[in-house]
């Protein structure tokens, strides 16, 4: 819907859903697009399994500009390369994580094209299966209170790294997950922007005192002693991944304003996503910083404020619930949450 309100361009766009099942996407997407644009995008509409060629013919017949096809998203992608076709926008759906098939999507991306990827590989980028993560992002990935980030940020970084070696950059649109599945929508820009390498970096956890470091790969030095007695901290290491926003907030609010029906679930969804543009400080998990303070979890909107009054920049994750987002470092958190609870009963679970 976004892209086909604020197109310019003359020709249908042209979109693509490559694993499409029954062709739910492809029908939303004909039936939002043809509200927003005079001119109809040509969407196609594949599965490789062709015992759901009947089905996704039936499903998509409200939609005139689609075509439906039954082949291998390999062979689909490799010969639009050869036909030199490019696409608008790629849904990327497969079970699993979508590894191989990332660079071959980029490339049949025009510029400015939007992929929409998904993967319920859950295990590997969050430190459950080490090796795995090697394997599918070449990188890092340790255990993390904010583990369903962490999982975004990989698959960010992974797509960053495939995107420059075409000498393209990424825009992240969105980025969410509900623990099962990690999504997100990235735009692929005609080129980098001015240091976008700065946004690939290590971020680094104590598993003892739980303090957080985070540096880009382009300015890598040591990393600081953390707050445990010397010698006795311990850095588990996660990275490369993408250090950047995660949403792109002015796309949505544009959702969040447009005309079309959206579920509840989906606007609540919208809406903490908007409250928080995922791209500065460390994410904080409110039951840590209460275990380490002694007392009931800090409510996460008293919490925000707090850090705010005290001139830390501070937002409620958009990603885990129960977490916040700042650049105050630990002490700092903690003597912020001690206060709060000097100042009255910490428990209030309505407003975490
Ligand atoms: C997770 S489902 C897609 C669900 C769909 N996007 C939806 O929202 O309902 C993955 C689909 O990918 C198809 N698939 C698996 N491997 C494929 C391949 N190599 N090429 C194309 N389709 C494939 C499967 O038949 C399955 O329907």
């Amino acid at each position: 819907w976004y892209q086909a309100r604020s197109t310019t361009r003359e020709q249908p766009l042209q979109w693509l859903d490559l694993m499409a099942g029954c062709g739910i996407r492809g029908l939303r997407w004909g039936l939002e697009a043809a509200s927003a644009s005079p001119l109809p995008a040509q969407i196609l509409v594949n599965d490789a399994d062709g015992d759901r060629r009947p089905l996704l013919e039936h499903n998509l017949r409200p939609v005139a500009a689609a075509t439906c096809s039954s082949v291998s998203a390999e062979r689909l992608l490799c010969e639009a390369q050869l036909e030199g076709r490019r696409f608008d926008l790629i849904d990327l759906d497969a079970f699993g994580h979508p590894g191989a098939l990332i660079q071959p999507a980029l490339q049949a991306l025009g510029t400015d094209g939007i992929l929409v990827l998904a993967s319920t590989d859950g295990r590997s980028p969050t430190g459950h299966d080490r090796p795995g993560a090697i394997r599918s992002f070449g990188a890092a990935a340790r255990v993390h209170p904010a583990s369903w980030e962490l999982a975004l940020r990989q698959q960010l970084g992974l797509l960053a790294r495939q995107a420059w070696l075409l000498g393209r950059g990424i825009q992240p649109l969105l980025s969410f997950s509900d623990g099962r599945t990690f999504r997100l929508a990235i735009r692929l820009t005609r080129q980098l922007q001015f240091g976008e390498e700065s946004q690939l970096g290590l971020l680094a956890r104590c598993g003892t005192c739980g303090a957080q470091q985070r540096q880009p790969l382009l300015q890598l030095r040591n990393w600081s002693a953390c707050h445990c007695p010397s010698e006795q901290g311990r850095w588990a290491i996660s990275g490369p991944l993408w250090l950047g926003p995660l949403q792109q907030v002015d796309l949505l609010e544009a959702l969040m304003a447009s005309p079309l029906p959206v579920a509840p679930a989906t606007r609540r969804l919208l809406q903490r996503l908007q409250a928080d543009p995922g791209g500065l400080g460390c994410v904080w998990s409110t039951a840590e910083l209460a275990r380490r303070c002694g007392s009931g979890p800090p409510p996460l909107r008293r919490l925000v404020a707090a850090l705010r009054a005290e001139g830390y920049q501070a937002w409620p994750s958009g990603v885990m619930a129960g977490q916040v987002r700042t650049d105050a470092d630990l002490p700092e958190l903690l003597q912020v949450c001690s206060t709060l609870r000097l100042e009255g009963p910490l428990m209030d679970p309505s407003t975490t």
